[in-house]
């Protein structure tokens, strides 16, 4: 008989693939996937440590489960990801009724421990090994990747995906978790990379990301020599079918002229870059150990402004870092307004356990300074991207589209014309009036207006060509 599963995924893209690949496996043996957990044989979290907000959420839903299993001792229940490994058996004792906890290192292991739980032998966990807990070389492969088999139906789009080219991450910044949940920093190797790449141009596959902690310092060594991301996107740009190459997240100091370059040749990759700076003041980034100062980061913009001219550049920022002054704030609103950035991604400061912050600073700056600062930092950045955006009313972009918009999402399906939404080469958000045919193609849109999230167009008339048969 069929058995159903129901994943709910939270945090970034390494969860979202993650979960693709899990329920790519369990499909082979034998799920069927259903939308919501009452449907559900097998109910998984797919969890974030990133920031205690997440964690609280993940944990108040698990809540609500209480009676669901009290009510249907049947239904198994798991537990995957960053938290899984964070925090272990505590997810036991908050929610005893938890059959499995399985780290982000360890997914292949799911349908064993399910068969083990399905056979009585009682609550499974499998969790990597701890950053200290042995030699450098065990504990990276304790922390193997996990990309067996693709399953277009899980992905965001079909001709969309994600592919892991990095695990883990080694830059030990003081406030992240990263490290220790998804262990030390290893490049896969650049044959099973492109193998993968391939199968997913087989697919239908229009759009890949490249995905690492710090995507741009990747390197595979092998026998024949060392591998890096410039050299890595050149035999990626080979693939037929494949029409944009993407990669994220880059740490700002290995933002090599040399990648750059690559990326203004290789015309399949695209003209965008993730490199979050996370504060604008030296003092901060100094305690934060993010290994460059403001004048570094500003060194490095003015390259990727030099090779790209017409890049658009993204950013994280963290507000309310242990020790902020109002000063300090002020030198990270001032590199937005430097940088003049197409989006950042704010975030207050939240303590982790296990990180050197948590273990040596003290989190003095208060809750509402953090939000006052969140909200200042934000318009400040809306105000940006909204001005570059008002400068492209008027041109026409080129845009993959996704599908309906959010706004769209339940309009009657068989309606003519919807809101559809697509993504422009520099990764700018496009709203168009269209139809649902349009998903997968790539269109030319007339900006018509703008919001400081969203360009608003539609689509130019197609030129046909008679050829006169
Ligand atoms: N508190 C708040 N934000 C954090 N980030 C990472 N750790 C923390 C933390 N402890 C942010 C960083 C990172 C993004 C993914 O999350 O800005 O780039
Ligand atoms: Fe965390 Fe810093 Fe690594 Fe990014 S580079 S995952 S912020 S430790």
């Amino acid at each position: 008989m069929t058995k159903t599963v129901y994943i709910k995924t939270v945090g970034c893209q390494m969860n979202v693939l993650d979960s693709e690949m899990v329920i790519a496996d369990l499909k082979r043996h034998g799920y069927q996937v259903v939308d919501t957990p009452r449907e559900a044989d097998l109910l998984l979290y797919n969890t974030c440590s990133i920031r205690e907000q997440a964690e609280e959420k993940t944990y108040s839903a698990l809540g609500k489960l209480r009676d669901t299993k009290a009510n249907n001792p049947d239904k198994k229940i798991g537990v995957l990801g960053c938290m899984a490994q964070k925090d272990q058996e505590v997810i036991f004792r908050r929610a005893p009724f938890v059959d499995m906890i399985v780290g982000p290192g360890q997914l292949h292991s799911l349908p064993e421990m399910i068969s083990k739980v399905d056979a009585g032998e009682g609550r499974q966990m499998a969790v990597s090994m701890g950053r200290k807990d042995g030699k450098q070389s065990l504990v990276a492969r304790s922390h193997e990747t996990f990309d067996p088999l693709r399953d277009p139906a899980m992905r965001p789009t079909p001709f969309q995906a994600y592919l892991r080219i990095q695990i883990g991450c080694d830059k030990f910044c003081t406030y992240c978790v990263v490290p220790n949940t998804r262990g030390p920093e290893q490049g896969r190797a650049p044959s099973e990379i492109i193998s993968e790449a391939r199968i997913l141009a087989k697919q239908g596959c229009l759009e890949i990301t490249l995905l690492g902690q710090t995507v741009n310092s990747y390197r595979h060594r092998s026998d024949e020599g060392e591998t890096d991301l410039a050299a890595l996107l050149e035999q990626l740009h080979e693939i037929d079918g494949i029409r944009r190459l993407k990669f994220v997240t880059s740490y700002p100091k290995d933002m090599s002229r040399r990648l750059l370059e690559t990326v203004r040749d290789l015309p399949k990759c695209s003209p965008y870059l993730h490199v979050p700076a996370q504060s604008g003041s030296d003092e901060v980034l100094k305690r934060m150990k993010r290994g460059y100062t403001v004048a570094e980061y500003m060194e490095m913009f003015e390259r990727i402004e030099d090779v790209i001219p017409n890049a658009a550049v993204s950013s994280d920022f963290i507000v309310g870092f242990c020790g902020e002054t109002d000063e300090d704030f002020q030198k990270s609103v001032a590199l937005v307004e430097r940088c003049r950035f197409k989006n950042s991604f704010i975030f207050q400061y939240s303590v982790r356990g296990g990180t050197k912050a948590a273990e040596r600073l003290e989190d003095d700056v208060p809750r509402e300074v953090k939000a006052a600062r969140n909200h200042e930092l934000l318009e400040v950045q809306n105000r940006v991207s909204k001005e570059h955006h008002l400068k492209m009313i008027g041109s026409t972009v080129e845009v993959l589209v996704e599908g309906p918009s959010k706004k769209s999402k339940n309009a009657d399906p068989d309606a003519p014309a919807v809101q559809m939404t697509g993504r422009t080469h520099c990764d700018r958000i496009v709203v168009f009036d269209g139809n649902r045919r349009q998903a997968g193609q790539v269109l030319d849109v007339h900006i018509d207006e703008v919001t400081s999230n969203t360009l608003i167009g539609r689509v130019r008339q197609v030129e046909v060509v008679s050829i006169g048969l």
